[in-house]
């Protein structure tokens, strides 16, 4: 298969090429690319050939199949993707689900930032499995913050807001002191790292969701760190999604920013991904 061969693609799966195809396909009939049996029985008309096959041509390009079919289902929701703003991850799940936990302890006036949002996947998921609350997203991309809102609409998630702005200055002022949930997947790449990550990021993810520039990649985990007290209600979370050989320094970091019970957890694999501490 020539997914399969192409050095543009990190191949660091077995099965992720043929995945790939499927997505694809899936997308050009309008199925479901979870349901094998629809897939395998339904039939391709030549237009639907040759739209699958541009398609693929695409992605051997190391092109993302996210921008290319224009979607990704994030924790049970279609979200749309663009060219420009960072694709989300399915690791994200993890602090979604985190994030869900400590926000539903609450009764009365529950609310979530996610800071770094991008298309807006972390905080639409939140707002969804918890209605009651409201959600804010912020990004320094106003595209990005366009692409939150869009979403927000077609998911008729109207708990759950999206604003322009560098870290937390993008928020009113009035949630000063009453956020319950500080979630952030920041760009930790460190600045010197970029070039080595593979072709498919490096060459379609903006730099800016990437890396921040710092020579350790935790530049705004320690911004965020230092500014959250401010921000959280007592008792209130900071949940940050890190790469694993981060999470020492992110837990000092929240540590001096004045956070306690800063504890790391573990996705499925094994594999540290969230920090959270608490106010
Ligand atoms: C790794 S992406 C994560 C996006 C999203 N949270 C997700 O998981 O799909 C990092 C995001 O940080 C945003 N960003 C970079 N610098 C920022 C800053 N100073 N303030 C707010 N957002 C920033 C980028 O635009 C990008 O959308």
């Amino acid at each position: 298969m020539r997914i399969a061969k192409s050095r543009n693609i990190e191949h660091w799966q077995a099965g992720l090429a043929r995945w790939d195809a499927e997505v694809l396909l899936a997308h050009v009939l309008g199925v479901d690319a979870e349901d094998d049996e629809v897939l395998r029985d339904s039939a391709v008309s030549p237009s639907q050939q040759r739209r699958f096959d541009a398609m693929v041509q695409r992605r051997l390009t190391g092109e993302p199949v996210n921008y290319i079919t224009g979607h990704f289902r994030f924790a049970g929701l279609d979200l749309v993707v663009r060219p420009g703003v960072f694709s989300p991850r399915a690791s994200s799940e993890l602090a979604v689900d985190l994030a869900v936990a400590r926000l539903r302890r609450r009764r009365g006036r529950r609310i979530a930032v996610d800071v770094a949002t991008g298309n807006g996947a972390i905080a639409l998921a939140i707002g969804a499995a918890v209605t009651a609350a409201e959600v804010w997203g912020i990004d320094i991309s106003a595209e990005a913050a366009r692409l939150g809102r869009l979403n927000a609409r077609r998911l008729d998630l109207d708990n759950v807001h999206f604003a322009t702005g560098d870290m937390l200055a993008g928020l009113p002022a009035a949630l000063r002191g009453a956020v319950q949930v500080l979630t952030i997947h920041p760009p930790y790449v460190a600045r010197d790292e970029v070039r080595t990550l593979p072709v498919e990021i490096r060459r379609f993810e903006p730099r800016h969701t990437l890396t921040d520039g710092s020579d350790d990649g935790l530049g705004l985990v320690r911004r965020l760190a230092d500014d959250a007290p401010g921000w959280l209600r007592p008792g209130g979370h900071v949940l940050v999604e890190i790469a694993p050989y981060l999470a020492r320094e992110t837990a000092t970091a929240l540590r001096r920013g004045g956070l306690r019970d800063v504890r790391s957890h573990r996705d499925s694999l094994g594999v540290t991904r969230v920090v959270i501490g608490q106010l």
